[in-house]
């Protein structure tokens, strides 16, 4: 397969990095199949998508014509519909391993032999899921992050088996949904996640020890740090129950205490305080996501 071979893409999660990496995708040109387990939650996915686009031509960032020609090239779908036709599929599921095995399985039966299979795991093993297939040279990650339209990065992580023109193509294709693209070999957490859950982790054990506010230690990371946002508001984005599942993984995996998740966010994630997708995580939103209070 040649980075001019792929002309259709299938996303599985319709989820808010799902609709983003369709979004992307559909945007520079890729005919996109949006699938989730029920058509209508693929369906529910493309509508957030048509805001967004709506957003942008309000603000005078995206022609109406663009913008049309974007919504036509993607369709809500479901993986037996779409995967026999993809040249791509990128996996965007819920950040949970015995998932993400099963829907690799899937994919690997369903899809076109010369198919690349593709994961935006935060943390998961690439390794793993491409053993999980018959085309373990033509599995690969890649990570983009929150919010995919807005974000630059894309991380491109490499399975022990992911061959080089593997590696190419999805190198080529990241360049083409204008990415700036970063390799990473297979560990725990990759590059990104790896700085990211400590400083996060670290940022909840200083509130937990009562050495600040949470409003606090996010404007002394935005203005002490100069970051965009707070450990706590970029962890309210992202969904705290992704987070401890990222923090689960790097403890499990690299063994050292110094990684293990904070009890206040494991109470979070257990109270079904997730971050902005249920308006309330480190604090609380109301239905125009602005912030009305704290949780702890
Ligand atoms: N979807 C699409 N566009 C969005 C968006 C979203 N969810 N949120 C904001 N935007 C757009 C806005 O429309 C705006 O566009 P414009 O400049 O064309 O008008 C632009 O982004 C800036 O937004 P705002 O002015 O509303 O707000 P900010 O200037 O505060 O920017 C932000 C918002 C881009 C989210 C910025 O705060 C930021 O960069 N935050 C850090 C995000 C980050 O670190 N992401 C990585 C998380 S880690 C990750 O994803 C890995 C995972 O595995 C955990």
């Amino acid at each position: 397969m040649e980075l001019a071979d792929i002309k259709t893409i299938a996303v599985i999660g319709a989820g808010q990095m799902g609709a983003g990496i369709a979004q992307v995708c559909a945007a520079h040109g890729y005919s996109v199949a949006l699938c989730d387990a029920a058509v209508e939650r693929a369906e529910t996915g493309k509508a957030g998508i048509a805001k967004q686009l709506a957003r942008l031509v309000d603000k005078g960032k995206l022609a109406t014509d663009a913008r049309d020609a974007t919504l036509a090239r993607l369709e809500a779908s479901t993986a037996e519909r779409a995967y026999p036709r993809a040249d791509v599929i990128i996996e965007a599921a819920t950040e949970n391993r015995e998932l993400k095995i099963a829907l690799f399985r899937d994919a690997d039966r369903l899809a076109k032999p010369g198919a690349i299979l593709a994961s935006n795991t935060s943390s998961i093993s690439i390794t793993l899921l491409a053993g999980q297939t018959k085309r373990a040279e033509r599995v690969i990650g890649m990570h983009f992050m929150n919010p995919v339209p807005v974000m630059k990065l894309v991380e491109i992580v490499r399975g022990l088996q992911t061959s080089e023109e593997t590696l190419n193509v999805i190198r080529g294709l990241g360049e083409k949904l204008e990415k700036t693209l970063i390799v990473s070999h297979d560990r725990p957490g990759f590059l990104v996640n790896r700085m990211l859950l400590p400083f996060v982790n670290e940022a909840c054990f200083t509130l937990e020890e009562g050495t600040g506010t949470p409003e606090d230690i996010d404007q002394g990371a935005r203005l002490g740090l100069n970051h965009p946002m707070g450990p706590f508001e970029l962890a309210d984005l992202v969904g705290l129950d992704t987070m401890l599942a990222i923090a689960e993984v790097l403890q499990r995996e690299l063994g050292e205490d110094k990684y293990r998740p904070s009890v206040l966010l494991r109470n979070l994630v257990a109270a079904g305080w997730l971050g902005r997708k249920t308006k309330r995580g480190f604090y609380i939103y109301d239905d125009q996501g602005n912030k009305i209070g704290r949780s702890v």
